[in-house]
């Protein structure tokens, strides 16, 4: 049974890595650099579900709020 902070850690290696890195720093077609963010879980839940220019809506993908939350957890233990 994976804890909260792992599965936030596998979701983020699963559906943002590709783009961001596993450190949040790869910025693959034009993605922001995770560590540098200064977004509320607000607006980056907003993100997740809308989309951002070539960033696509992930909501589908993480499927729930749940993991919407656990994933929001997860970046911010990237930042400085
Ligand atoms: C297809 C590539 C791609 C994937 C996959 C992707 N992103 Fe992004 N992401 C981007 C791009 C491009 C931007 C920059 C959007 C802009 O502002 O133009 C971005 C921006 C962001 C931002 C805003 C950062 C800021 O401070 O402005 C957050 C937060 C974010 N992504 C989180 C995630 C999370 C969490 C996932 C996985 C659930 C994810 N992204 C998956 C490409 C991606």
């Amino acid at each position: 049974m994976e804890s909260p902070a792992e599965k936030g850690a596998s979701l983020f290696t699963l559906h943002c890595a590709s783009c961001h890195g596993d450190n949040g720093k790869l910025g693959a077609s034009g993605a922001k650099d995770l560590t540098m963010s200064t977004l509320t879980d607000r607006q980056v839940l907003h993100i997740l579900k809308q989309g951002k220019n070539a960033m696509p809506p992930m909501s589908t993908i993480l499927e729930n709020k749940e993991n919407m939350e656990l994933v929001i957890q997860h970046i911010k233990t990237l930042r400085k």
